[in-house]
Parts: structure tokens; C-alpha cells; sequence
């Protein structure tokens, strides 16, 4: 159990938390959610002692012990599989390093054998030998395959990547589990993994995430940070969204009746108080006045975009067509001769784990890259936008949001253009800011207000909510339901695909594709039973 009593957070003048105060007990998972700046990551270097709290005090359950799963999946490239998951046993990885150390030493020294000495009788003691078989063990019940856990991380592909870190935390046995944006980075099968190791894990986890369907499925509690204060909820996300949202809607509709009263006490007042015959109703009106009092709508830091797009004109009988698209990089095949034939009303979302080949299909669909046989069309009518999955190119340069909207769309109206932003969370002076400086969410919210401001009848998106908080996914979430266009999307969303696509096109490690013209559940029902 971990009890966090009255604590209270500042870097320098700013609160992050006053006077937080819960308990986190055994064999619950705990989302926590909050906006972008919120503190999450803070409160997790909190609870596990890497940062201090300005007051209060966080205790842990006596002889219980706390893991980190790390979030840079990439932080130990240069290591065997093997030692990142001895890591987790720190005193021990650092005798085996220091042994290893000496033992490559061409010339020994005397000192040399006495240290070596020591730490083979310290490694003995702690079982070291069988440490590294128990390590091995861990890792293959986990998924890796034996032939892997000598190989650098570097090596092996990014889902094993987690695979090995979440070795690393369990090599510890830990009582409780803290992951700090868990499924970045993660394909889709590598999630649903996640998902049911953490449904099946009996100890306390601690999970941050902006994944809602993740959240949905493997939270039993919700903790809310907003305004400086922590708020657990019972339930799972879409719980805590329901929730939060009635309570606004039930505290705006009482502060409506009371204003109503407050204006019919105060006109009566008004009219009576000069009136000797009333005057004295009208003193006890101005008590009943005094008394009541508006309940504070606590307002939120949390912001929803507004995101809709509105297509200029919208699209004809012939949307694309693909014919026999082959593609090839390096001499490997990534496209082999696909056929795609979109039509009215298609919302297509591409799964599978070949993401180099559905950024390849959407950047030649865009006319940005060269393929090597077959036939790409757009029909006539077709008036496209492209969210891509690497900006990098549009923001390497000097203008600010305005300047660079206006190189790219025609909008003649300064203001027009900042209501616009507005409403994409940008205000005031944040439309000034310069594009090369911007997070990775704003960012893409630049890249979806351009979107917006194109008036496209086809949008393609690939893995839009990569840097997206919770309120911006479900924005875009909504404004995609309420698109009359058509989509092609790649995306690791769950939520996402299946509320959106009504088509999945997998495309396959060889660059053929399977196209079921379903939902997603279905299609991964199909998936389960034929593969
Ligand atoms: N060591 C620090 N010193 C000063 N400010 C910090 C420090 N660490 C984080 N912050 C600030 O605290 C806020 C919360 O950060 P963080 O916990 O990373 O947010 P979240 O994970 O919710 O997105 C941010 O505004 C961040 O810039
Ligand atoms: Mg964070």
C-alpha cells in the first residue's frame, strides 16, 4: 500500500499539487490521467522516491518494494537482453560488471586476484549463477525466445524491446508497479500483450496512460490530476469521463436556478426596499439573498480542440483507385501488387505490423515518394489532406503558427485565422510561438487546424495521436466519426479504429494485404479464429 498524506508539490514559484492526499491498496490498478503538464510523470518520480515532495510525506507498506518500468525504449540499445534484466538487480549487475572488467585485464595484478576473490565470493552469495538462469526464465515467459537474450537490445524488434524492460522491472518481484506511458511505441498485438499480462498481474500497478481503451480495459480505479488536486474515481476511464461530465452538467443547471432566483430576490429588492410597507419583506429577502451562494465550477485545465472537418465540395462516385502497386526499398519488397479500390463512404483503417510499408502506400497515395509498377488514381473530384507521421520537414523553419498557416492555406483574415486557432488551443501570444519550438503535440494540432483549413473530401492520417493528450484524441476522435468524407488512418489507437474505420486493410510482412470490409472487433474476431 502506498499512502500519500498531504503533499505538496512546487518547482520554484508553481504548484503542481496542494495537499494531495490518497492511498493507492494491494491488487489495484490505478490510471492516472491528467493533461499534458499536468505532472503526471512528476507524481510517479514521487512515489518512487527519485524526486522529493515540498511537504507531506508518501510511505510504502513495510518490506514492500516499487519498480519503475522505464518509458525510453531505446535507453540500452548497447546492452545484451541478459544484462538489462539483471539491471534489475543493481548490486548484482555491477559485481558481474566489475568481474568482467578484471577478467579482461591482460596482465593481473595481485590486487587484480584479491578483488576478484571478493566479488566471486559476494556473486556466490547472492546466487548469481542462478540469478542469470532465473533472468532467462523471466524473459522466455515473457515471449523472447531464447535465441535472443544474448543479442543487444539494438537487435530485436521494438515490441520485445518492452518485453525485456518489463523483465527488467519484474526481475525485482516488485509490490508495486509504476508505467509511465506504457503503449508508445507499441503495435497494436504488442498492447493487447500488455493489456492481459496487467489483468492478470496481482500486484498493485500504477499506469499512466492516454490510451483510452488500454485504460478502459485494465484500470479499476481513475486518478484525476486537475487543477493542483488529485480526485480517484472507482471505475474505469469511460466511467470517470461519464462521471465528470454529469457532474458539470449538474453543478452548470443548479448555478442556473440559483441565478435565476438571485435575480428575481434582487429585483423584488429592488422595487420594495424604498417602500416602508414592504421594506421590512425585503430585508428578509436580502438574507435569503446573502445566503445563497453559486457552486464553484472548478475550472478544469483541461481542454477539448474543437476539430471538424468540413469538406469544400464533397466527393464524386470515384474516390482512388490502386492498381497492382509495387514498391520496393533497398531491393526488398514492401508493396507487392496491391489492389485497392476506395469507395463512397470508406473509412479505412490499416493494421499489421509492417508500419514502414503503410507510411510507404500513404506517401506515394500523396505523391511524395516513387514506387516501381502499377497505377495510383485520384478521381476528379478528390480534393486530399495528409497528416504524416513525421513532420519534421513542414516545422524546419523560422515562422511563427500564423505565418506558417498562412504559407499553407490561403486565409486573407488575421483574425479570423486566430478565432480559428483558438478554438485549436492556441491563445493569445501561443500563435506567435515558432513552429520549430512547438511540443510534439502542438505540432500536430498545427498539422490538423491546416487540415481543417484545407476543406478536404479525403484524409489520410498516419498515427495522428502519437503525441496527442486525452482531450485532443477525443476530439479528434469525434471529428472524425462526424467526417462525410473518406479516411485512410494508420494508427495504435484502439478506440480510434474501431469507432471510426468500417474497413481494415492489413497489410501483410510480404506487401500483400487482406481487405475485410468490417469493423475492427470483427476483423480481429476473424483474425483469432483463421489465423
Ligand atoms: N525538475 C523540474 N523543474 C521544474 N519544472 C519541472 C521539473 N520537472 C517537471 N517540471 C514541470 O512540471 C510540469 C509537469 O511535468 P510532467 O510531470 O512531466 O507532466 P505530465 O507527465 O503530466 O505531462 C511541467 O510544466 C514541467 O515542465
Ligand atoms: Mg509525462
Amino acid at each position: 500500500m502506498i499512502s500519500v498524506n498531504n503533499v505538496t508539490l512546487r518547482f520554484g514559484k508553481k504548484t503542481l499539487f496542494e495537499n494531495v492526499n490518497l492511498k493507492f491498496t494491494n491488487g489495484n490498478c490505478y490510471g492516472l490521467i491528467g493533461a499534458n503538464g499536468a505532472g503526471k510523470t512528476t507524481f510517479l518520480k514521487l512515489l518512487s522516491g527519485e524526486l522529493e515532495t515540498s511537504s507531506g510525506e508518501i510511505t510504502i507498506g513495510k518490506d514492500e518494494r516499487l519498480a519503475v518500468l522505464e518509458q525510453d525504449h531505446y535507453k540500452y540499445d548497447n546492452y545484451s537482453v541478459i544484462d538489462v534484466v539483471l539491471m534489475g538487480n543493481k548490486r548484482l549487475y555491477d559485481i558481474k560488471i566489475e568481474k568482467e572488467e578484471l577478467y579482461n585485464h591482460t596482465e593481473f595484478s595481485d590486487a587484480d586476484g584479491i578483488r576478484l576473490g571478493e566479488l566471486e565470493a559476494e556473486f556466490a552469495e547472492m546466487n548469481g549463477w542462478g540469478a542469470e538462469s532465473e533472468a532467462g526464465e523471466l524473459l522466455s515467459s515473457l515471449g523472447i525466445p531464447v535465441s535472443e537474450h544474448y543479442n543487444l537490445l539494438s537487435e530485436i524488434e521494438d515490441s520485445h524491446k518492452v518485453k525485456v524492460l518489463l523483465a527488467k522491472v519484474l526481475f525485482q518481484n516488485p509490490d508495486i508497479l509504476l508505467l509511465d506511458e506504457p503503449t508508445n511505441n507499441l503495435d497494436l498485438a504488442a498492447i493487447e500483450w500488455l493489456e492481459e499480462f496487467l489483468i492478470n498481474y496481482e500486484n498493485t500497478v500504477i499506469v499512466v496512460s492516454h490510451d483510452r481503451y488500454f485504460l478502459n480495459k485494465v484500470c479499476t480505479h481513475i486518478v484525476d490530476i486537475d487543477y493542483n488536486k488529485m480526485t480517484l474515481f472507482m471505475g474505469n476511464y469511460d466511467f470517470w469521463y461519464e462521471s465528470s461530465q454529469l457532474l458539470i452538467k449538474q453543478i452548470k443547471e443548479q448555478n442556473k436556478k440559483k441565478e435565476e432566483k438571485i435575480k428575481e430576490l434582487e429585483s423584488f429588492i429592488a422595487r420594495f426596499s424604498a417602500n416602508a410597507s414592504k421594506s421590512k419583506q425585503a430585508t428578509s429577502r436580502k438574507k435569503i439573498l446573502d445566503k445563497i451562494k453559486l457552486d464553484e465550477l472548478v475550472p478544469s485545465t483541461r481542454r477539448y480542440p474543437w476539430i471538424d472537418f468540413k469538406p469544400e465540395k464533397p466527393s464524386g462516385r470515384e474516390i482512388l483507385t490502386i492498381k497492382d502497386l509495387v514498391y520496393e526499398e533497398n531491393g526488398n519488397r514492401i508493396l507487392n501488387k496491391i489492389n485497392i479500390t476506395v469507395n463512397k463512404g470508406d473509412k479505412i483503417a490499416f493494421v499489421g505490423r509492417n508500419n514502414i510499408a503503410k507510411t510507404a502506400l500513404f506517401n506515394i497515395i500523396m505523391h511524395l515518394i516513387k514506387f516501381n509498377k502499377g497505377e495510383v488514381l485520384f478521381g476528379k473530384t478528390i480534393k486530399p489532406s495528409y497528416f504524416p507521421i513525421d513532420n519534421t520537414e513542414y516545422f524546419n523553419n523560422d515562422k511563427d503558427i500564423m505565418e506558417w498557416l498562412q504559407s499553407e492555406v490561403n486565409i486573407p483574415d488575421p483574425q479570423e485565422l486566430r478565432n480559428f486557432l483558438g478554438r485549436m488551443l492556441f491563445s493569445n501570444e501561443d500563435v506567435f510561438k515558432k513552429v520549430n519550438v512547438l511540443s510534439g503535440g502542438e505540432k500536430a494540432r498545427v498539422i490538423l487546424s491546416k487540415m481543417m483549413l484545407e476543406n478536404p473530401n479525403f484524409i489520410i492520417l498516419d498515427e495522428p495521436t502519437n503525441h496527442l493528450d486525452l482531450e485532443s484524441i477525443t476530439s479528434l476522435n469525434k471529428g472524425l466519426q462526424n467526417f462525410e468524407g473518406e479516411i485512410l488512418l494508420a494508427s495504435h489507437d484502439h478506440e480510434l479504429i474501431s469507432t471510426v474505420a468500417n474497413r481494415i486493410i492489413e497489410i501483410k510482412e510480404d506487401g500483400t494485404i487482406i481487405d475485410k470490409l468490417s469493423d475492427y472487433d470483427s476483423y480481429l474476431e476473424w483474425r483469432r479464429t483463421f489465423y
